[in-house]
């Protein structure tokens, strides 16, 4: 492995997620609330399994793959479902869960083709948020870390497929 510098420790980590948990608990605690999480493989797949612990309400969860076409060519926005959702979304309440959003670009097209099946609501959560990157804009409801543009590795994220595995998230030293 490279050398890579902590950046958000296991312990910082967890507090945050179990913060998340809390409000999200709250939040969709009325009876009428129908939630389900759901996580955008794979980065998303370790955040989504610690904070779905930290939920004490009833809940589903479901997983999408998605890609974008042209993702090198700034101006596409255009993505492709490789992975769609197994459930009618049309009961639930949904609660996007991303690992880090970047440019918008991937969750905004998501978001809009997701509210054209109806579901009851939609929010989102994502644990990391680099703002500075921002192209498309995304109305995030609940955000772990407000980060600096720097590419993170770590707690699911990946630098060519590697470091998912590692518990806490680290910049990668060139
Ligand atoms: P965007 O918001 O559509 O630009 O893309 C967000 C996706 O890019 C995330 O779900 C990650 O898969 C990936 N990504 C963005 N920034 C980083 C990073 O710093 N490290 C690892 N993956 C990243
Ligand atoms: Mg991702």
């Amino acid at each position: 492995m490279k050398d890579i510098k902590v950046f958000l420790s296991e312990e910082e980590i967890k507090a945050k997620v179990a913060e998340l948990g809390k409000k999200i608990s709250d939040d969709y605690r009325e009876s009428d609330k129908n939630l389900i999480l759901i996580a955008i493989l794979k980065g998303s797949v370790v955040f989504l399994s610690d904070l779905m612990r930290n939920i004490d309400i009833d809940l589903n969860i479901d997983f999408m793959v998605v890609s974008s076409y042209g993702a090198s060519t700034e101006s596409s926005g255009n993505i492709k479902i490789i992975k769609d959702l197994d459930i009618n979304i049309r009961d639930y309440d949904l609660l996007i869960v991303e690992d880090i959003l970047d440019s918008g670009r991937t969750l905004s097209k998501l978001i809009d083709i997701l509210k054209m099946r109806d579901p009851k609501s939609l929010k989102v959560c994502t644990l990391l948020d680099k703002p500075d990157r921002r192209v498309c804009n995304v109305d995030l409801d609940y955000c772990g870390f407000v980060i600096p543009d720097e590419f993170i590795v770590g707690y699911g994220l990946d630098f060519d497929e590697k470091y998912r595995n590692l518990p806490y998230i680290g910049i990668l030293e060139p």
